[in-house]
Protein backbone atom coordinates (compact mmCIF):
# COMPACT_ATOMS: atom_id res chain seq x y z
CA UNK A 1 0.00 0.00 0.00
CA UNK A 2 1.58 3.70 -0.93
CA UNK A 3 2.76 5.26 2.64
CA UNK A 4 0.92 8.55 3.32
CA UNK A 5 2.54 11.67 2.82
CA UNK A 6 2.17 12.29 6.95
CA UNK A 7 3.30 9.24 7.49
CA UNK A 8 7.00 8.26 8.11
CA UNK A 9 9.72 11.26 7.66
CA UNK A 10 12.84 11.26 5.40
CA UNK A 11 15.46 11.60 8.04
CA UNK A 12 17.86 13.03 5.26
CA UNK A 13 15.78 15.80 4.43
CA UNK A 14 15.27 16.58 8.46
CA UNK A 15 18.54 18.65 8.78
CA UNK A 16 18.76 21.98 9.53
CA UNK A 17 17.94 24.33 6.68
CA UNK A 18 19.84 28.16 6.79
CA UNK A 19 19.28 29.81 10.13
CA UNK A 20 18.83 26.46 11.97
CA UNK A 21 15.84 26.14 10.17
CA UNK A 22 14.22 23.03 9.90
CA UNK A 23 11.69 21.28 7.71
CA UNK A 24 8.63 20.43 8.76
CA UNK A 25 8.42 16.95 10.65
CA UNK A 26 6.69 13.83 9.58
CA UNK A 27 6.52 14.48 6.19
CA UNK A 28 7.67 11.79 3.62
CA UNK A 29 9.55 14.05 1.31
CA UNK A 30 9.81 11.59 -1.03
CA UNK A 31 6.21 10.53 -1.78
CA UNK A 32 4.33 13.95 -1.79
CA UNK A 33 0.91 13.65 -4.23
CA UNK A 34 -1.16 16.32 -4.90
CA UNK A 35 -3.34 16.62 -1.76
CA UNK A 36 -3.73 18.82 0.67
CA UNK A 37 -1.14 18.55 4.04
CA UNK A 38 -2.57 21.15 6.42
CA UNK A 39 0.49 23.48 7.07
CA UNK A 40 1.05 26.70 9.55
CA UNK A 41 -0.62 29.80 8.22
CA UNK A 42 -2.69 31.36 5.82
CA UNK A 43 -3.83 34.79 4.97
CA UNK A 44 -6.49 36.55 4.93
CA UNK A 45 -7.57 40.22 3.84
CA UNK A 46 -10.87 41.31 3.89
CA UNK A 47 -13.31 44.41 2.45
CA UNK A 48 -16.91 45.74 1.28
CA UNK A 49 -17.85 46.30 -2.28
CA UNK A 50 -17.75 50.03 -1.38
CA UNK A 51 -13.84 49.59 -0.62
CA UNK A 52 -10.41 48.39 -1.50
CA UNK A 53 -8.29 45.73 0.08
CA UNK A 54 -5.85 47.57 2.73
CA UNK A 55 -4.57 45.59 5.46
CA UNK A 56 -4.41 41.62 5.41
CA UNK A 57 -2.75 38.82 7.97
CA UNK A 58 -1.85 35.75 8.41
CA UNK A 59 -3.52 33.09 10.91
CA UNK A 60 -3.44 29.62 12.12
CA UNK A 61 -4.48 27.72 8.93
CA UNK A 62 -7.72 26.92 9.94
CA UNK A 63 -11.64 26.51 8.59
CA UNK A 64 -13.10 29.74 7.51
CA UNK A 65 -16.40 30.76 8.08
CA UNK A 66 -19.21 32.22 5.45
CA UNK A 67 -22.86 33.16 5.39
CA UNK A 68 -25.14 30.77 4.07
CA UNK A 69 -26.11 32.99 1.37
CA UNK A 70 -22.85 34.14 0.46
CA UNK A 71 -22.23 34.93 -3.03
CA UNK A 72 -19.78 32.73 -3.68
CA UNK A 73 -21.81 29.67 -2.39
CA UNK A 74 -24.90 30.85 -3.99
CA UNK A 75 -23.52 32.29 -7.07
CA UNK A 76 -19.82 31.15 -7.72
CA UNK A 77 -18.44 35.01 -7.70
CA UNK A 78 -15.44 33.85 -6.81
CA UNK A 79 -11.85 33.17 -8.54
CA UNK A 80 -8.68 31.43 -7.75
CA UNK A 81 -5.16 31.29 -8.92
CA UNK A 82 -1.99 29.10 -8.28
CA UNK A 83 1.53 29.22 -8.04
CA UNK A 84 4.24 26.88 -6.88
CA UNK A 85 7.18 28.22 -4.13
CA UNK A 86 10.28 26.10 -4.90
CA UNK A 87 13.74 24.97 -2.87
CA UNK A 88 16.73 25.70 -5.08
CA UNK A 89 19.44 23.76 -4.43
CA UNK A 90 21.76 26.36 -2.28
CA UNK A 91 18.48 26.17 0.02
CA UNK A 92 16.88 29.37 -1.29
CA UNK A 93 13.52 30.09 -2.35
CA UNK A 94 11.85 31.04 -5.29
CA UNK A 95 8.69 31.82 -7.08
CA UNK A 96 7.94 32.35 -10.32
CA UNK A 97 6.06 35.25 -12.38
CA UNK A 98 3.66 35.93 -9.64
CA UNK A 99 2.99 39.09 -10.74
CA UNK A 100 1.64 37.61 -13.52
CA UNK A 101 -0.91 35.81 -11.33
CA UNK A 102 -1.56 38.83 -9.73
CA UNK A 103 -2.75 40.95 -13.34
CA UNK A 104 -4.41 37.64 -14.19
CA UNK A 105 -6.43 37.80 -10.85
CA UNK A 106 -7.28 41.27 -11.57
CA UNK A 107 -8.64 40.49 -14.94
CA UNK A 108 -10.88 38.24 -13.25
CA UNK A 109 -11.84 40.49 -10.83
CA UNK A 110 -13.25 42.93 -13.25
CA UNK A 111 -14.97 40.18 -15.47
CA UNK A 112 -16.53 39.23 -11.85
CA UNK A 113 -18.01 42.36 -10.52
CA UNK A 114 -15.40 42.51 -7.76
CA UNK A 115 -12.49 44.34 -5.74
CA UNK A 116 -9.09 42.75 -6.02
CA UNK A 117 -6.10 43.08 -4.11
CA UNK A 118 -3.55 45.19 -6.04
CA UNK A 119 -0.87 43.37 -8.03
CA UNK A 120 1.97 44.63 -4.76
CA UNK A 121 -0.40 43.36 -2.49
CA UNK A 122 -1.24 40.03 -4.65
CA UNK A 123 2.93 39.60 -4.52
CA UNK A 124 3.61 40.68 -0.39
CA UNK A 125 0.34 38.45 0.40
CA UNK A 126 1.90 35.45 -1.37
CA UNK A 127 5.33 36.47 -0.07
CA UNK A 128 4.10 36.85 3.75
CA UNK A 129 2.69 33.57 3.12
CA UNK A 130 5.34 31.73 1.78
CA UNK A 131 7.70 32.92 4.45
CA UNK A 132 5.79 31.80 7.28
CA UNK A 133 5.47 28.50 6.07
CA UNK A 134 8.95 28.10 4.96
CA UNK A 135 9.60 24.49 6.87
CA UNK A 136 7.22 22.92 4.53
CA UNK A 137 8.48 24.05 1.44
CA UNK A 138 10.33 20.36 0.22
CA UNK A 139 13.82 20.06 -0.02
CA UNK A 140 15.26 20.34 -3.72
CA UNK A 141 13.79 18.22 -6.32
CA UNK A 142 11.34 16.68 -4.39
CA UNK A 143 8.47 18.91 -5.11
CA UNK A 144 7.28 22.45 -4.26
CA UNK A 145 4.87 24.78 -2.33
CA UNK A 146 1.88 24.97 -4.12
CA UNK A 147 0.35 28.20 -3.38
CA UNK A 148 -3.19 29.02 -3.87
CA UNK A 149 -4.97 32.38 -3.64
CA UNK A 150 -8.83 32.76 -3.38
CA UNK A 151 -10.74 35.61 -3.91
CA UNK A 152 -14.71 35.50 -3.36
CA UNK A 153 -17.90 37.22 -2.17
CA UNK A 154 -17.79 36.11 1.36
CA UNK A 155 -20.82 39.00 2.53
CA UNK A 156 -24.61 38.27 3.01
CA UNK A 157 -26.42 38.72 0.09
CA UNK A 158 -29.51 36.78 -0.71
CA UNK A 159 -30.53 38.71 -4.64
CA UNK A 160 -28.32 38.21 -7.54
CA UNK A 161 -25.80 40.74 -7.95
CA UNK A 162 -22.51 41.79 -6.25
CA UNK A 163 -21.77 40.53 -2.94
CA UNK A 164 -21.17 43.46 -0.36
CA UNK A 165 -18.08 42.21 1.38
CA UNK A 166 -15.23 40.09 -0.71
CA UNK A 167 -12.29 37.88 0.99
CA UNK A 168 -9.28 37.11 -0.32
CA UNK A 169 -7.96 34.32 1.03
CA UNK A 170 -4.00 32.11 0.43
CA UNK A 171 -3.48 29.13 1.64
CA UNK A 172 -0.53 26.10 0.12
CA UNK A 173 0.30 22.61 0.44
CA UNK A 174 3.63 20.74 -0.27
CA UNK A 175 2.83 19.18 -3.39
CA UNK A 176 5.18 16.48 -5.36
CA UNK A 177 3.82 15.60 -9.56
CA UNK A 178 0.38 16.65 -10.68
CA UNK A 179 1.14 13.69 -12.98
CA UNK A 180 2.58 10.49 -10.97
CA UNK A 181 6.24 9.87 -13.15
CA UNK A 182 5.46 12.81 -15.40
CA UNK A 183 3.67 9.59 -17.63
CA UNK A 184 2.70 11.03 -20.88
CA UNK A 185 -0.68 11.74 -21.14
CA UNK A 186 -3.49 10.18 -23.36
CA UNK A 187 -6.33 12.91 -24.22
CA UNK A 188 -9.67 11.92 -25.23
CA UNK A 189 -10.76 14.89 -27.83
CA UNK A 190 -14.16 15.61 -25.85
CA UNK A 191 -16.90 16.50 -28.76
CA UNK A 192 -19.70 16.41 -26.39
CA UNK A 193 -19.00 18.75 -23.74
CA UNK A 194 -17.69 22.11 -24.04
CA UNK A 195 -15.90 24.01 -21.26
CA UNK A 196 -16.16 27.83 -22.48
CA UNK A 197 -17.89 29.98 -24.67
CA UNK A 198 -17.18 33.01 -26.39
CA UNK A 199 -18.31 35.83 -24.31
CA UNK A 200 -18.16 33.55 -21.23
CA UNK A 201 -16.03 32.95 -18.65
CA UNK A 202 -13.40 30.80 -20.01
CA UNK A 203 -10.05 33.35 -20.42
CA UNK A 204 -10.40 34.23 -16.60
CA UNK A 205 -9.82 31.65 -13.12
CA UNK A 206 -13.56 31.98 -12.62
CA UNK A 207 -14.46 29.12 -10.18
CA UNK A 208 -17.44 28.19 -12.33
CA UNK A 209 -15.03 26.72 -15.08
CA UNK A 210 -13.75 23.52 -13.27
CA UNK A 211 -16.86 21.62 -11.94
CA UNK A 212 -18.75 21.43 -14.87
CA UNK A 213 -15.30 19.59 -16.47
CA UNK A 214 -16.06 16.57 -13.81
CA UNK A 215 -18.48 14.62 -16.03
CA UNK A 216 -16.59 14.09 -19.24
CA UNK A 217 -13.52 13.97 -16.81
CA UNK A 218 -14.98 11.05 -14.75
CA UNK A 219 -16.55 9.39 -18.37
CA UNK A 220 -12.58 9.82 -19.79
CA UNK A 221 -10.97 8.52 -17.02
CA UNK A 222 -13.44 5.44 -16.75
CA UNK A 223 -12.27 4.41 -19.99
CA UNK A 224 -8.27 4.77 -19.30
CA UNK A 225 -7.66 8.49 -20.32
CA UNK A 226 -5.59 10.74 -18.45
CA UNK A 227 -7.35 13.97 -19.32
CA UNK A 228 -9.84 15.75 -22.15
CA UNK A 229 -9.17 18.47 -24.38
CA UNK A 230 -11.80 20.62 -25.05
CA UNK A 231 -12.89 21.61 -28.86
CA UNK A 232 -14.35 25.65 -29.45
CA UNK A 233 -17.95 25.61 -29.05
CA UNK A 234 -19.11 27.51 -31.39
CA UNK A 235 -17.66 24.91 -34.87
CA UNK A 236 -16.43 21.97 -32.73
CA UNK A 237 -13.48 21.84 -35.25
CA UNK A 238 -10.83 23.50 -33.26
CA UNK A 239 -8.57 22.42 -30.23
CA UNK A 240 -8.61 24.69 -27.19
CA UNK A 241 -7.34 23.75 -24.15
CA UNK A 242 -7.46 20.57 -21.25
CA UNK A 243 -9.28 20.53 -18.14
CA UNK A 244 -6.90 22.63 -16.15
CA UNK A 245 -3.66 23.27 -18.59
CA UNK A 246 -2.77 24.87 -21.94
CA UNK A 247 -2.23 22.77 -25.24
CA UNK A 248 0.65 23.06 -28.08
CA UNK A 249 1.63 21.13 -31.07
CA UNK A 250 4.93 20.60 -33.05
CA UNK A 251 4.91 20.06 -36.54
CA UNK A 252 8.30 20.81 -38.34
CA UNK A 253 10.18 24.03 -36.96
CA UNK A 254 6.56 25.53 -36.06
CA UNK A 255 5.47 25.24 -32.45
CA UNK A 256 1.66 26.44 -32.60
CA UNK A 257 -1.13 26.65 -29.57
CA UNK A 258 -4.60 27.42 -29.73
CA UNK A 259 -5.11 31.50 -29.63
CA UNK A 260 -6.61 33.60 -26.88
CA UNK A 261 -8.64 35.88 -28.98
CA UNK A 262 -12.09 34.42 -28.56
CA UNK A 263 -11.54 34.68 -24.88
CA UNK A 264 -12.45 31.09 -24.05
CA UNK A 265 -8.89 29.87 -23.35
CA UNK A 266 -6.70 30.39 -20.08
CA UNK A 267 -4.09 32.73 -20.25
CA UNK A 268 -1.47 30.39 -18.99
CA UNK A 269 1.44 31.65 -16.93
CA UNK A 270 3.35 28.61 -18.24
CA UNK A 271 2.11 28.97 -21.80
CA UNK A 272 3.27 32.24 -22.00
CA UNK A 273 6.79 31.44 -20.71
CA UNK A 274 7.10 28.52 -23.04
CA UNK A 275 6.44 30.68 -26.13
CA UNK A 276 9.05 32.82 -25.02
CA UNK A 277 11.66 29.76 -24.37
CA UNK A 278 10.80 27.90 -27.80
CA UNK A 279 11.74 31.54 -29.64
CA UNK A 280 14.39 31.63 -28.07
CA UNK A 281 15.93 28.21 -28.77
CA UNK A 282 14.34 29.36 -32.65
CA UNK A 283 11.49 27.43 -33.44
CA UNK A 284 8.72 29.49 -34.91
CA UNK A 285 5.86 30.18 -32.72
CA UNK A 286 2.23 30.88 -33.96
CA UNK A 287 -0.91 31.18 -31.49
CA UNK A 288 -3.66 30.72 -33.76
CA UNK A 289 -6.83 28.42 -34.57
CA UNK A 290 -5.85 25.13 -34.50
CA UNK A 291 -8.42 22.51 -36.19
CA UNK A 292 -8.14 18.82 -34.67
CA UNK A 293 -6.86 17.98 -37.82
CA UNK A 294 -3.64 19.99 -37.60
CA UNK A 295 -3.35 18.25 -34.21
CA UNK A 296 -3.81 14.61 -35.42
CA UNK A 297 -0.95 15.42 -38.18
CA UNK A 298 1.41 17.12 -35.54
CA UNK A 299 4.94 15.28 -34.49
CA UNK A 300 4.51 16.19 -30.85
CA UNK A 301 2.18 17.36 -28.52
CA UNK A 302 2.49 18.44 -24.67
CA UNK A 303 0.34 20.53 -22.01
CA UNK A 304 1.33 23.15 -20.13
CA UNK A 305 0.52 24.67 -16.77
CA UNK A 306 1.61 25.06 -12.96
CA UNK A 307 0.39 21.80 -11.88
CA UNK A 308 1.60 19.71 -14.66
CA UNK A 309 4.39 22.11 -15.87
CA UNK A 310 5.33 21.39 -19.38
CA UNK A 311 3.78 17.43 -19.91
CA UNK A 312 3.82 15.27 -23.19
CA UNK A 313 1.32 14.06 -24.79
CA UNK A 314 1.70 10.52 -25.49
CA UNK A 315 -1.71 9.61 -27.59
CA UNK A 316 -4.94 11.38 -28.90
CA UNK A 317 -8.06 9.78 -29.25
CA UNK A 318 -10.62 11.42 -31.53
CA UNK A 319 -13.66 9.88 -32.29
CA UNK A 320 -12.99 6.55 -33.32
CA UNK A 321 -8.79 7.57 -34.38
CA UNK A 322 -6.22 7.61 -32.15
CA UNK A 323 -2.85 9.02 -33.25
CA UNK A 324 0.54 8.99 -30.59
CA UNK A 325 3.58 11.23 -30.51
CA UNK A 326 7.37 11.06 -29.90
CA UNK A 327 7.84 11.46 -26.45
CA UNK A 328 10.89 11.53 -23.95
CA UNK A 329 14.08 12.13 -24.79
CA UNK A 330 15.35 14.18 -27.47
CA UNK A 331 11.39 15.65 -27.56
CA UNK A 332 10.86 19.18 -27.65
CA UNK A 333 8.75 18.86 -24.41
CA UNK A 334 11.67 17.71 -22.58
CA UNK A 335 14.23 20.36 -23.98
CA UNK A 336 11.63 23.12 -22.65
CA UNK A 337 10.66 21.34 -18.98
CA UNK A 338 14.64 20.60 -18.39
CA UNK A 339 14.68 24.83 -19.34
CA UNK A 340 11.98 26.21 -17.34
CA UNK A 341 12.32 23.90 -14.44
CA UNK A 342 16.00 24.69 -14.79
CA UNK A 343 15.13 28.72 -14.30
CA UNK A 344 12.27 27.80 -11.92
CA UNK A 345 14.80 26.12 -9.25
CA UNK A 346 17.78 28.51 -10.23
CA UNK A 347 19.87 25.87 -11.93
CA UNK A 348 19.50 28.28 -14.74
CA UNK A 349 20.32 31.73 -15.20
CA UNK A 350 16.59 33.79 -15.04
CA UNK A 351 17.43 36.21 -17.80
CA UNK A 352 14.18 37.48 -18.10
CA UNK A 353 13.76 38.07 -14.45
CA UNK A 354 10.88 35.72 -13.70
CA UNK A 355 12.02 34.61 -10.30
CA UNK A 356 11.49 36.34 -7.21
CA UNK A 357 13.32 34.94 -3.95
CA UNK A 358 11.42 34.81 -0.97
CA UNK A 359 13.26 35.75 2.38
C1 LIG B 1 -8.11 26.01 -17.50
C2 LIG B 1 -6.66 26.18 -17.32
N1 LIG B 1 -5.88 26.33 -18.41
C3 LIG B 1 -4.55 26.52 -18.31
C4 LIG B 1 -3.92 26.56 -17.08
C5 LIG B 1 -2.45 26.80 -17.00
O1 LIG B 1 -2.19 28.09 -16.50
P1 LIG B 1 -0.82 28.39 -15.74
O2 LIG B 1 0.27 28.03 -16.68
O3 LIG B 1 -0.87 29.85 -15.45
O4 LIG B 1 -0.83 27.56 -14.53
C6 LIG B 1 -4.69 26.39 -15.92
C7 LIG B 1 -4.04 26.39 -14.60
O5 LIG B 1 -4.03 27.35 -13.95
C8 LIG B 1 -6.09 26.22 -16.04
O6 LIG B 1 -6.86 26.07 -14.95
Amino acid sequence: MPSSPLQTTTESHNHSLKNGERYAEGINWDDLGFGLIPIDYMYTMKCSDRENFTQGQLSPFGKIELCPSAGILNYAQGLYEGLKAIRTEDGRILLFRTKENALRMKMGADRLCMPSPSVEQFVEAVMQTVQANKRWVPPPGKGSLYVRPLLMASGCNLGLGPGKEYTFVIYASPVGNYIKGRAALNLFVEHVYHRAAPGGTGGVKSVTNYSPVYQPLTQARAKGFSDILFLDSETGKNIEEIAAANIFILKGNVLSTPTLKLGTILPGITRKSIIDIARDFGYQVEESVIPVEDLLEADEAFCTGTAVIVNSVGSVTYQDKRVEYKTGEGSLCQKLYETLTGIQTGRLEDKNGWTLEVN
